[in-house]
């Protein structure tokens, strides 16, 4: 009995031992772990941009509380001469503080940064769920991404990125924050509620434009496709990813094949296509060529689309995603 439990416990630490040892010399070329083997080329879950609210989409009495919330920080951002201020709500709706982008010390010192880290300080916060956070202009990535690590409930904004860079060329990361919103998934959260365009004109109005002043450190010559939505034309974009392949070893690229259709009861000649935002193909699109204005393509032959024809087009871009494109009135 004695030896037989003996010579168990050796069969066991010998398995055990088999289990639990080392890979020896570790190589993360061979040795799997997660999801995905080692040696595969991984790729994130592609997702769409979460919803942002507009004033529009909420009820009157909510939206009241946000306005007023929001006039609060352009006023404070009016009395200190600065563009981007931001404030963070307790649970219970009261104001916990605030933080203004002064420039100082640094350049990652965004109004929502220092609001985070004030907040913070004055009331030891680490963790903001069920906060909310007022800023006057829409987060950059960098904040938007503070502001998912944070774990914010609400988020508000008066004045968009887009309009930032796009129509008073003010220098920007051209990110919406919905793009860095919809990867809550990867840290197991939801999405802040996003609403924008609150008090939209007065933020708009204090941000004033740069376009006229090219010496400004704020100014950029944005690249931006401008469309107005007024002459939108109805054809409509179908797209399947054909294929996907890896080149230089981590450089992903798609191939998409992609059908306009006419819906409508009118012949459509020859509409601008532009894409938004901007991207860079790999080599040129085929059946649609670049016209002179940026970011515009043409249909490069039988551009007349009777009711219910179709046209075929394809392209192939860096990354998994599709390239957004809409037609405009020819
Ligand atoms: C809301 O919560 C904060 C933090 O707990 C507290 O300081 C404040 O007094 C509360 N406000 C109200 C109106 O209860
Ligand atoms: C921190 O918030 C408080 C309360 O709103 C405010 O008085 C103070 O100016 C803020 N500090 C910074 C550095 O923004
Ligand atoms: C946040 O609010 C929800 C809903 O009221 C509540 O169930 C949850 O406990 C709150 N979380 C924290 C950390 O206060
Ligand atoms: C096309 O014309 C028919 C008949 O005039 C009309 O009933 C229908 O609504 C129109 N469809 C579209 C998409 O305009």
């Amino acid at each position: 009995m004695r030896f037989s439990l003996s010579l168990l416990f050796v069969i066991l630490s010998v398995l055990l031992a088999g289990v639990l040892a080392c890979k020896d010399p570790y190589n993360p070329e061979t040795v799997d772990y997660g999801q995905c083997a080692s040696a595969t080329k991984a790729n994130y879950e592609v997702r769409s941009d979460s919803k942002v609210l507009t004033p529009a989409d909420l009820p009157a009495d909510e939206l009241a509380v946000h306005e007023s919330r929001m006039r609060h920080i352009i006023d404070i951002a009016r009395v200190n001469n600065k563009k981007f201020v931001s404030s963070i709500y307790f649970p219970n709706g009261t104001l916990a503080c605030i933080g203004i982008n002064t420039g100082k010390p640094n350049m990652i010192a965004h109004g929502e940064i220092v609001a985070i880290q004030n907040c913070t300080e004055i009331h030891g916060i680490s963790m903001y769920t069920n906060y909310s956070i007022y800023t006057t202009g829409e987060p950059c990535s960098m904040c938007a991404s503070a502001i998912l690590w944070s774990r914010f409930k609400t988020v508000v904004w008066s004045t968009y990125n887009s309009d930032l860079y796009c129509k008073i060329c003010m220098s920007n990361i051209p990110i919406d924050s919905s793009y860095i919103f919809s990867r809550a998934y990867g840290l197991g959260i939801e999405a802040p509620v996003a609403i924008g365009g609150v008090v939209k004109a007065e933020g708009d109005a204090w941000f004033g434009t740069y376009c006229n002043r090219p010496t400004s450190i704020y100014y950029i010559a944005p690249k931006c496709a401008c469309q107005d939505p007024a002459k939108v034309s109805p054809l409509k974009f179908t797209q399947t990813r054909t294929t996907v392949w890896v080149e230089g070893g981590d450089k992903v690229v798609t191939q998409w094949n992609a059908i306009i259709s006419n819906p409508s009861n009118s012949t459509i000649v020859d509409p601008p296509i532009v894409i938004s935002p901007s991207v860079v193909f790999k080599g040129a699109p085929w059946g649609i060529s670049a016209a002179s204005e940026p970011n515009t393509y043409k249909l490069s032959y039988n551009k007349v689309l009777f009711p219910g024809q179709t046209f075929s087009f394809g392209y192939s871009v860096y990354g998994l995603e599709e390239v957004a494109f809409t037609a405009l009135e020819a």
